[in-house]
């Protein structure tokens, strides 16, 4: 259960991580200012690669047993060149991820008002999905087995998993948040290539989809979603798919909808036994870290995503509001984005907007 104040654990991380997270605890911190009705605690962890130099490890051996009085973790990005990816991603993101059963990755992809799009002859409003990535299983469940390493008849497997539960748990959440926002719900498989998985997702999603009859419902392979992605992004409204075609169309989905640096996502425990984790959806940027240039306006958007998650879906509009002005004006924006403000000029840009704006 969440209850005020709100209790936030700030993971900055490496790279930009730190300096775009600063911004989002500023925005957050200027809504506690204007309404006396929210209330915030924040504490800073200082994992990541860094501190893995330092000690060795990633997190603190009990980092789980520290994060799990939290509310919500708000994560900047986990990653920098002298540590192995894999070890950075296993060690803290995932480990977050996995040992809070944060099984739902709900990626925004929503064209804000001023936000560039390379399609062309597309509609702004047709951007505008909120896209249901399955985050505990499926084809990154690291299942498999290397045989013969080394030798001519070398085999590698690597296994997808899809259990009843956690494909059942994934796609009715989906339909909660398609009923609940009164649009379709499109699940995105691959049943003709993928003859045992994803014919076992498409079942399951057809029995759920008997429990709420008020939902529209599509299907699509995922190779002819991604072509309708660009072609026709009006079809999408509310998406499900599994954990790598998620994780592949998000990155589509960011592209049209303003790049990097404009992508949120939040890993959800829906139950809330577990805190759950906001973050942008870029990594730590080593090639501008330290520098200024990062925009922050994604791990703004994950401080709206954390504001709905606190049933405070107000503030979480009025942060996109905010953005949507700033980025409308062009006054501050980053390089990215074709400006030359620094992180925190837009950071400040955004909070001189809800104060305007409350
Ligand atoms: P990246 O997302 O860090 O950078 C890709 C490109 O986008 C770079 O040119 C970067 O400058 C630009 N970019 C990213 N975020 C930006 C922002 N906020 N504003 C302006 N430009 C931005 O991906 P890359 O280079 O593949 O990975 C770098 C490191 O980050 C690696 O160690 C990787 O493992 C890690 N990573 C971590 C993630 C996470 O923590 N969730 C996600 C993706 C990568
Ligand atoms: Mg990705």
């Amino acid at each position: 259960p969440t209850t005020q104040p709100f209790k936030i654990a700030v993971i900055g991380g490496d790279g930009v991580g730190p300096e775009v997270v600063a911004e989002g605890v500023k925005v957050l911190e200027k809504i506690q200012a204007l309404d006396s009705s929210v209330a915030f605690t924040f504490e800073a962890f200082p994992w990541g690669c860094e501190y893995y130099l330092r000690e060795g490890k990633m997190m603190a051996d009990d980092g789980l047993e520290q994060l799990k009085a939290f509310d919500a973790i708000f994560l900047g990005a986990v990653g920098y060149p002298g540590v192995p990816d894999h070890i950075s991603l296993w060690d803290l993101l995932l480990k977050i991820r996995k040992g809070f059963d944060q099984y739902v990755n709900l990626r925004p992809v929503k064209l804000l008002k001023g936000a560039p799009c390379p399609l062309k002859g597309v509609e702004r409003e047709a951007v505008n999905m909120t896209v249901i990535r399955e985050n505990s299983e499926g084809e990154y469940a690291g299942a498999g087995d290397w045989l013969f390493k080394g030798q001519p008849e070398e085999v590698v497997l690597q296994t997808g998993v899809f259990s009843r539960k956690g494909t059942e748990r994934i796609i009715r959440h989906a339909f909660e948040v398609a009923r609940k926002e009164g649009r379709s719900l499109t699940s995105i498989s691959k049943a003709n290539a993928l003859n045992y998985s994803m014919v076992f997702w498409d079942q399951v999603f057809q029995e759920v989809a008997r429990e709420y009859p008020e939902v529209v419902t599509y299907s699509y392979l995922v190779d002819a979603a991604a072509m309708f992605m660009v072609r026709d992004p009006g079809r999408f409204e509310v998406v499900v798919t599994s954990n790598l075609f998620g994780d592949i169309l998000t990155d589509l989905g960011a592209a049209i909808a303003g790049g990097m640096g404009l992508a949120a996502g939040a890993n959800l425990n829906p139950e809330r036994k577990y805190p759950s984790m906001f973050e942008p959806i870029h990594g730590s940027a080593p090639d501008i870290a330290g520098q200024q240039k990062s925009n922050p306006l994604a791990a703004i958007w994950s401080a709206s995503q954390m504001m709905d998650f606190f049933g405070r879906e107000d503030w979480g509009a009025a942060i996109l509001e905010a953005m949507e002005a700033v980025l409308q004006e062009e006054q501050a924006l980053t390089p990215d984005l074709g400006g030359t403000a620094t992180t925190s000029d837009v950071g400040d840009a955004v909070i001189a907007k809800l104060e305007a704006l409350a």
